[in-house]
């Protein structure tokens, strides 16, 4: 949304935001060379954007490992549960905001890759199992 004034982004929970929003963060005067993140969530989901400057996102659902580099405040990018996430490359003006569908929960962070990977294996079998009961 724009005019000859500037621009306004307008964020809301179940519609441009695709959940209920529970908690919003930003992080900012990230040091150079920095790399946050590290971790993956069992339940939360988030999207991320970029309000100024700029940083590259990793994200890994345990199969496919892709980057995408946040660039512009009208750019979100939609991050489910059960994916692997790395921060990095933040400008020295970047000011990354975070839109969350859970509040604060230590509980439903997985912190070691090795145990992201044993949960999304465990995962993905339960789907299948869980198809395969509705097709017998
Ligand atoms: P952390 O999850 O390590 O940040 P990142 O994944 O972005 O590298 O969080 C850093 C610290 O802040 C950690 O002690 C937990 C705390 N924290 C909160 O208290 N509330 C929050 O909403 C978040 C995201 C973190």
């Amino acid at each position: 949304m724009g005019d000859d004034r500037g621009s306004l982004v307008a964020l809301e929970g179940n519609k441009t935001i695709p959940f209920d929003i529970k908690r919003v963060y930003y992080l900012f005067g990230t040091a150079k060379d920095i790399t946050r993140g590290l971790h993956a969530h069992l339940a939360l989901k988030q999207v991320m954007l970029c309000v100024t400057g700029s940083c590259k996102i990793l994200l890994d659902d345990g199969v496919v490992r892709e980057s995408v580099f946040l660039d512009s405040p009208t750019k979100g990018l939609l991050v489910e549960s059960l994916v692997w996430r790395e921060m990095s490359e933040f400008s020295s003006d970047c000011v990354l905001l975070v839109i969350a569908s859970e509040h604060y929960d230590e509980a439903d962070y997985i912190r070691n890759y090795e145990v992201f990977k044993k949960t999304v294996e465990i995962d993905t079998l339960a789907a299948r199992t869980e198809k395969h009961k509705w097709n017998e």
